[in-house]
């Protein structure tokens, strides 16, 4: 049992999550154990665990067992990534931190402490007393923990943070790797690989989040899935450039890391500055939905927290494009209304010279070419129909051929005096001047202050390169602008406090819990093709809950990948996110418009459910197959959508199973008919005779009736039974998708 002086041990321990952490005899602090929930330990089991835990040296290693912190270090003998990596000019550059103070929910502590969910402020001083490093780590009330640091600089040479990560460390059997790839129209797309000795890396160098971010990186025991395996998971909750890693190293000790990812020079630190890092959030989970549980669990704690309740959202980007017409758009805004849409968005196009992509961008104010009276004729309209109005900005961005670019070319960021190569026929605005910063800031306020805007949907169109400082030899400015980008959004939303904020980056290319903190929504990708979208929207709930992740119906032919859909594909999958229609609703059938109305009315019943629930993906036999849903927290009720994404032929889809019901509870399983059969609908017996159309099923001519609502009654199951055994699976066409409404009957 340590004294007073030899620091402290402490336990934290939140929704089945413990930590165990060593900080004594003044190291920084290591964590011991980070994984399922430990018992209640007294004091003596929690030091003979700190001393079990410590490992045997190894041959020709030097004479101190491996001991990784938080923030490895060299002084320790670690040969690692170090956590720290900076200097005074070239001097300084190992750090040996002493910790001086330990507290825990700002009350000192030593000895050996427990907690449930708690705040751990560990501050250390180097052993030259130039800098001080204060280290958090947090144990959230959903058993997430988040870690980050601060680092001060004492004296007057200047000292050049060249990176600072903090890593977590995971136990031996984590042997596989799961983390994100993608590319604009497809983001999020999962990959998995061993953890081998060495450094799988993931650095992120686009000054935002990117199509291909890590996103999570997990590590877990072989073959974990949604539902079964140990998985530990980091993410770095930060929008410009980043990284996340997983090291093992020669002699076995394993982490997970990340933070932010620094360019030359770019955090340089005089007396009594500090740099803080971005959280890195590290979740444990017994499979990956446990994992993704506890980020859902944090996000919905937020304030203000968003609710189930949220609009359904219209956006006329894929209607209109970039052909603003002011009657077409009040047109567009009645249709919209008609079928229950609750949001109306006005995309790219309404402002300075932006007819198309190449002009006027960064000129934020309303054009007087296609809105003649400016936007109060759409504006009043869509509000007179009982809609909140949103509006579509690109604040940091900017076309060459606009008037802010021709007044301030300096304002442009560019490394050296040619400015970088374009993107989209666009260039970086740089916000870490403070009069571009303000020129930004005050035409948006204005345009918030002239119409009532509910929303506006922030984009970011290309990746940062070569982003320097003009004014300062181009000196690299990601991380400036980063922050500037997360305080300008606090601005705004501390001036209109009911305004929402939806992040979208070319689509889904600016998700994480950074830009989070201060918006409501995401645009999970510019490709809104349904067979595309259940496996983006799959994956996007690794870290999201659904009511955060933008899901729209459009059109029946994807416009970016020119596949063609039923409605009922393309709404049973839009509906498990915040849903929203991308449609010109004026080239619609009324049978389409008919069948909308009924898709919008039964998202808006079920949206407590859909956008409150508990998220469950099914680890299936067929990858063909997926299913997935969410379940209401008391269990009483889910919905689950099971869908075919290829051919079924020749073999039978496996059987349906369903988990995170009550076991011991009957629930009555009903396929859902919300206004067509899914094409090529075989059905099982238990389905049971169908009641609205009074006839057989003709099992391979249904695709393409308008007559085809029929109503099968289902059956009740126990709990236990859907999540173990499992009922036979229909057969249906590849790109079909069947809902279950699943009901507890006792
Ligand atoms: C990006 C967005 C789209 C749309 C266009 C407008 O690509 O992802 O949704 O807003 O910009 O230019």
């Amino acid at each position: 049992m340590p004294t007073d002086s030899q620091g402290a041990i402490l336990q934290l321990t939140a929704a089945g999550v413990s930590v165990l952490i060593d900080a004594t005899d003044g190291q920084l602090p290591a964590v011991v154990h980070w994984g399922a929930e430990l018992p209640a330990l007294t004091a003596e089991q929690a030091q003979a665990l700190v001393g079990a835990s410590v490992p045997v040296t190894g041959s020709n290693t030097v004479d101190l067992p491996p001991r990784p912190s938080l923030l490895p270090g060299q002084h320790g003998g670690w040969t690692g990534r170090p956590g720290l990596r900076g200097s005074f000019d070239g001097v300084g550059w190992s750090t040996k931190f002493r910790t001086d103070t330990v507290s825990l929910n700002g009350t000192p502590v030593t000895g050996f402490t427990t907690s449930g969910a708690g705040l751990l402020e560990i501050s250390a001083l180097d052993d030259a007393g130039r800098l001080r490093l204060d280290l958090t780590l947090e144990m959230l009330p959903g058993g997430l923990l988040r870690s980050r640091a601060e680092l001060t600089n004492l004296c007057d040479k200047t000292y050049t943070v060249d990176d600072l990560a903090l890593s977590f460390p995971i136990p031996a059997e984590a042997t596989e790797l799961l983390d994100f790839a993608g590319n604009h129209n497809y983001e999020r797309i999962p990959q998995r690989g061993t953890l081998r000795t060495g450094t799988h890396l993931r650095e992120n160098r686009k000054g935002r989040t990117g199509a291909d971010s890590a996103y999570i990186l997990h590590a877990g025991t072989p073959g974990f899935g949604f539902g079964s395996g140990d998985v530990w998971g980091v993410h770095t909750a930060w929008s410009g450039n980043h990284q996340h890693y997983a090291e093992r190293v020669f002699t076995g000790e394993q982490l997970l890391g990340g933070g932010e990812l620094l360019l030359p020079g770019e955090v340089r630190l005089g007396r009594d500055e500090s740099y803080t890092t971005p959280w890195i959030y590290a979740s444990y989970g017994a499979g990956l939905d446990e994992v993704a549980r506890r980020f859902h669990t944090h996000v919905r704690s937020r304030t203000p927290r968003v609710t189930a309740e949220r609009p359904v959202t219209l956006n006329v980007w894929e209607a209109v494009y970039f052909d603003h017409e002011e009657n077409k758009l009040i047109d567009l805004a009645e249709r919209a209304a008609a079928v229950g849409v609750e949001r109306y968005v006005l995309d790219d196009g309404w402002f300075g010279s932006r007819r198309d992509d190449t002009s006027g961008l960064g000129d934020w104010v309303v054009s007087p070419d296609v809105w003649p009276t400016g936007l109060h004729p759409l504006v009043d309209r869509v509000h007179e129909l009982g809609m909140q109005f949103g509006l579509w900005f690109e604040p940091e961005m900017v076309n060459p051929d606009s008037d802010v670019a021709r007044a301030h070319p300096e304002w442009i960021m560019a490394a050296r005096t040619d400015w970088p190569v374009e993107s989209r026929h666009q260039q970086v605005l740089n916000l870490g001047i403070p009069e571009a910063y303000e020129h930004v800031r005050k035409q948006i306020l204005a345009l918030l202050a002239e119409y009532r805007i509910d929303y506006i949907k922030w984009d970011h169109n290309r990746d940062l390169i070569e982003a320097g400082n003009q004014l300062d030899g181009g000196r690299p400015g990601v991380h400036q602008q980063t922050l500037a980008f997360y305080s300008l959004l606090g601005e705004i939303r501390s001036l209109h406090p009911g305004l929402e904020i939806e992040s979208c980056s070319s689509g889904g290319a600016r998700v994480d819990l950074g830009v989070l903190e201060h918006t409501d929504r995401v645009w999970v990708s510019d490709n809104i093709d349904p067979h595309d979208r259940q496996t983006m929207l799959r994956w996007t709930t690794q870290l999201l809950p659904p009511e955060y992740m933008g899901s729209h119906i459009a059109s029946g032919r994807s416009h970016t990948t020119g596949r063609q859909h039923d409605l009922a594909f393309r709404a049973g999958t839009a509906i498990f996110g915040h849903l929203g229609v991308e449609w010109d609703l004026a080239h619609a059938s009324e049978e389409d418009l008919d069948g909308l109305r009924g898709w919008i009315a039964f998202y808006k019943q079920e949206r407590s459910l859909l956008l409150d629930g508990d998220v469950v993906r099914m680890d299936g036999p067929d990858s063909n197959v997926m299913v997935h849903g969410v379940v209401s927290k008391d269990r009483s009720r889910a919905i689950f959508a099971a869908a075919a994404l290829d051919s079924l032929y020749p073999d039978p889809a496996g059987r349906l199973k369903i988990r995170g019901l009550d076991p011991h509870a009957t629930y009555l399983v009903e396929p859902v008919s919300t206004g067509a059969t899914p094409s090529g609908l075989q059905p099982p017996a238990w389905w049971g005779q169908p009641t609205a159309a009074g006839q057989a099923i003709e099992c391979t001519s249904l695709r393409g009736t308008a007559q085809n609502d029929v109503n099968f009654p289902g059956a009740s199951f126990p709990g236990s039974v859907l999540s173990n055994v499992g009922v036979t699976s229909p057969r249906i066409h590849p790109d079909q998708v069947v809902l279950y409404r699943v009901t507890r009957t006792n």
